[in-house]
């Protein structure tokens, strides 16, 4: 049995880059469920459980013929739509030999699927219309953490930790230890619909030196970051860099999907406005390597830690700060969603008290 997973179905969730669909099927488990990924012949995204109907053989072993992906055991053969379309050496295909397809669409550089019961929305995929444009660059990033995917969310909505985790990284300098915080610090914050808006706005700081990098400025800047997150839990950053020499913006679209309970896939476009002839510095290269310094070499342990702290202390509540709004606001939304279908409240959304900050 795949592991019960309580998830919000209609909306979508992004299974993998596109770029990770080639020549041989992708398994994967995307909210409890175990799934094998593939690209047709003609070019078309299509995700089936992966599990071979003849001895259950997980398909993600087989091999993509055309159209089909042939199961590397004894070869049946199946259709995008879950369809048998061939068992070597027999004729005709018995009944209860299909299996179950998802519906899967690629967008935005990104593969989406949909497990509702209800139709699929296509224009509810989040929208990632800066990825495409063509005064910006993209470069797409994948990870796996072993944490739920609520704690990361909250890790990328918690601007706050961003001085101190990423201290030598893409931190503001003025809250380092030992220097005076003399950086003014604003917020807003505030839910329209089933989305969330948040604005952290830090006037004339300095900045920790891979964050001078991108900043294109090694004097003090107006640092900008505006948020807006959305179900299950997508998280678009514009991060905003301005001074008398310099304004640049970085798009990180930060998308979190549950791969169980207490592991995730994370997915991140980072688009930028500079550097866009990806020669000399900023390239594609420079991008990945900064941002894996950030987020593998810092917030992923960070919070595989918290997971793994979280399990050893059993049932504990966690202290909000007022920097501590967003991710606040977030799970209030979040667990109403849960509520209106009916659905059991994840543990994650219950652990922060009632007791709003002063
Ligand atoms: S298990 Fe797949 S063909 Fe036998
Ligand atoms: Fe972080």
């Amino acid at each position: 049995m795949s592991p019960k997973l309580d998830f919000l179905d209609d909306v979508w969730y992004c299974g993998a880059l596109g770029e990770e669909l080639g020549d041989v099927p992708l398994g994967r488990t995307i909210c409890g469920q175990p799934i094998v990924l593939f690209r047709t012949a003609a070019g078309a995204v299509a995700a089936l459980e992966d599990r071979c109907s003849h001895r259950q053989a997980p398909l993600s072993l087989g091999r993509l013929t055309g159209d089909t992906l042939q199961c590397g055991y004894h070869g049946f053969t199946f259709a995008a739509n879950g369809t048998c379309t061939h068992i070597p050496r027999q004729r005709g295909i018995p009944g209860g030999a299909a299996i179950k397809a998802y519906t899967a669409v690629e967008r935005w550089g990104l593969v989406w699927l949909w497990f509702g019961a209800g139709a699929a929305d296509i224009d509810r995929i989040p929208a990632l219309p800066w990825t495409t444009e063509a005064d910006r660059r993209c470069v797409y990033m994948r990870y796996e953490v072993a944490a739920n995917f609520q704690l990361m969310a909250d890790n990328l909505m918690d601007v706050s930790h961003t001085d101190f985790l990423h201290a030598t990284t893409i931190g503001s300098k003025t809250a380092a230890p030992g220097t005076e915080d003399d950086a003014t610090i604003e917020l807003d914050c505030r839910v329209v619909g089933d989305r969330v808006h948040f604005v952290r706005r830090v006037r004339d700081t300095l900045l920790g030196p891979v964050a001078t990098l991108w900043a294109g400025s090694d004097k003090r800047v107006d640092r900008t970051n505006t948020l807006m997150w959305e179900p299950p839990n997508t998280i678009h950053s514009v991060l905003e860099f301005r001074n008398d020499e310099t304004h640049r913006t970085i798009h990180l679209d930060h998308i979190m999907t549950p791969a169980t309970e207490t592991t995730m896939h994370y997915f991140m476009p980072w688009t930028r406005d500079f550097g866009l002839e990806n020669v000399d510095y900023m390239t594609d290269d420079d991008v990945r390597r900064e941002q894996n310094l950030v987020i593998a070499g810092d917030d992923i342990p960070m919070v595989e830690a918290q997971q793994r702290n979280i399990e050893r202390f059993g049932h504990v509540m966690d202290v909000p700060t007022q920097q501590d709004r967003l991710v606040l606001t977030v799970h209030r939304v979040l667990a109403g969603l849960f509520r209106e279908r009916g659905l059991n409240v994840p543990s994650e959304l219950q652990r922060i008290g009632r007791a709003a900050p002063g």
